[in-house]
């Protein structure tokens, strides 16, 4: 059997200023992704890094007196210190001023040169630098770009890359492939937006010299997206399509990015790899905004929500948990501390915490000495309940492979209820107090639910899942999703747990 393997990318972040919210965001949600396909098996390769050239870059470092090097260098210190904060699982961290990818980036132009799709001419037209996107006139709403950027008329010499000649075969190709772009609204876009025609793309630039130099020409510099784009595949070893990561991982599985950069993504990038005769990637998958009293969370707007900060108050886990559980993924979601406070104290405190709090301390307290062997005789009350656990690989797998990363939440929530109900119902404490020999079996039968929610929480509360598992003595090597049976349960005589300290405490 071939070996599963999975490869997912967050976009690379513009290190202008420090990560916010939003920029955390696209990366819990891979990260999330990767974890669940870890513990499926898959060998996985999670990218992220920094978009570190161009004129918005240029800019903001002249405008903090350094040169773009030092200005970057410094900036994106603080994107590696919020993945190291949260815990994210990234595999590598590509910066596009890295020699890796300037190389791959020299050969992908060279290549689409060679084949004739780029040719020399001059721009004349809108630019926003703060969305690195070139605009027409017809797109301009009161003077300005479609996103609220501010424009700036250019005319310069320039490269471009023949991108309306691409615009059949890429209809073609999102007819072929349909889930390619997701969810199906970004995909309409994307389809109404080639259906009424492609330009050719100006894919470099002459007014400034903060970028990647154009091999043959060195008086432009390459089109900030055209290298950006493709760190998707130097950070895989190209241009040595050799390599074993580029011949394992390459076409990726899914390039998650943001609503306001699909265009980039579904309609240049595959235009720019089929130009250049390498495969397509096979999802690319756009989130929603948050946003903060309704307008979207920017650097630009200067409404940003830390990440720092918030880990510092509420916790990591309980940021991811919100920011994956609040909105349908895909959809917008408003941002409080509010709503943060509550789906912790709701769902991660009340509902999950004391399942396990309830059911751990009752061990600790009332079975000193261990279980014995008639733990384990299941009554159909508890084989029912965990039917509905060991149901769960296959429920999330779905959600998983179609990024509804909110109906894991869901999925894993709806059995969480059951536990607490059959909690209710079998009354452990009376139990307790008749010195009832089923006691033994009701405490069992929740703490080996508890295992199999310990597992699937990996992906969502990594802090909190581990903290469960680590109490409940699971081993490192059992955490994977293939242990979610019966047969891998704690075995009663291995079962000793200590006086328990909440998962989760309320805020
Ligand atoms: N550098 C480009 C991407 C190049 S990828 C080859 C870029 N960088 S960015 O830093 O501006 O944005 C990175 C990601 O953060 C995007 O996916 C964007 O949608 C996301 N977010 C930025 N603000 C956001 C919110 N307020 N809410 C959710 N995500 C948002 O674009």
């Amino acid at each position: 059997m071939s070996e599963k393997k999975f490869y997912i990318t967050t976009p690379i972040y513009y290190p202008n200023s420090r990560p916010h919210i939003g920029s955390l965001y696209t990366t819990v949600a891979c990260d999330m992704i990767a974890r669940f396909k870890r513990l499926d098996g898959y060998a996985v390769k999670f990218l992220t890094g920094t978009d570190e050239h161009g004129q918005k870059i240029e800019k903001a470092a002249v405008a903090a007196q350094k040169t773009p090097l030092e200005f970057v260098d410094a900036l994106c210190e603080s994107f590696k210190e919020l993945l190291r904060i949260y815990g994210l699982s990234n595999d590598d961290f590509i910066r596009t001023t890295e020699t890796r990818h300037k190389k791959g980036v020299e050969v992908l132009w060279k290549t689409l040169e060679e084949k004739g799709h780029i040719y020399l001419g001059s721009y004349a037209g809108w630019y926003a630098v703060a969305d690195e996107a070139f605009y027409l006139e017809s797109d301009l709403v009161e003077g300005k770009a479609p996103t609220g950027a501010q424009v700036e008329w250019v005319e310069e010499p320039s490269y471009f890359f023949n991108l309306s000649a691409w615009q059949e075969p890429l209809l073609r190709f999102y007819e072929e492939n349909p889930d390619f772009i997701q969810p199906t609204s970004r995909r309409n876009e994307v389809l109404s937006f080639v259906k009424s025609g492609l330009k050719d793309l100006s894919v470099s630039r002459t007014s400034f010299s903060w970028g990647i130099p154009v091999p043959s020409n060195p008086q432009h510099v390459i089109y900030v997206w055209l290298d950006a784009l493709t760190n998707y595949i130097t950070a895989l070893g190209y241009p040595d399509t050799g390599s074993p990561d580029y011949q394992k991982y390459w076409p990726a599985d899914v390039h998650m990015i943001g609503k306001d950069i699909v265009k980039f993504h579904a309609v240049y990038w595959p235009a720019f790899l089929m130009a250049a005769g390498l495969p397509t990637p096979k999802r690319v998958f756009a989130h929603g905004w948050w946003t903060n009293r309704g307008d979207k969370i920017s650097k630009s707007l200067g409404n940003v929500v830390d990440p720092f900060d918030l880990a510092q108050r509420f916790g990591t886990d309980q940021v991811r948990y919100f920011l994956l559980r609040e909105v349908p993924f895909g959809g917008d979601g408003e941002f409080s501390e509010e709503a943060l406070s509550l789906r912790i104290n709701s769902q991660l405190s009340n509902e999950l915490g004391n399942l396990a709090q309830r059911v751990l301390s009752m061990i600790a307290k009332n079975l000193p000495n261990g279980f014995s062997a008639q733990a384990e005789g299941m009554g159909s009350m508890e084989e029912e309940l965990l039917k509905e656990a060991y149901a769960l690989p296959d429920e999330l797998r779905l959600h998983i492979d179609q990024q509804a990363l909110h109906k894991y939440g869901d999925a894993v929530w709806k059995v969480v209820a059951s536990g607490n109900k059959y909690i209710d119902h079998s009354k452990p404490w009376a139990l307790a107090k008749e010195r009832s020999p089923d006691l033994e079996k009701v405490l069992y039968a929740t703490t080996e639910l508890l295992r199999c929610l310990g597992i699937v929480l990996q992906p969502v509360v990594p802090v909190g899942a581990e903290k469960l598992l680590d109490q409940l003595g699971v081993p490192q090597s059992k955490r994977g999703l293939a242990q979610l049976v019966w047969s891998e349960r704690r075995p009663f005589d291995q079962l000793h747990i200590k006086s328990p300290t909440p998962i989760f405490p309320r805020v």
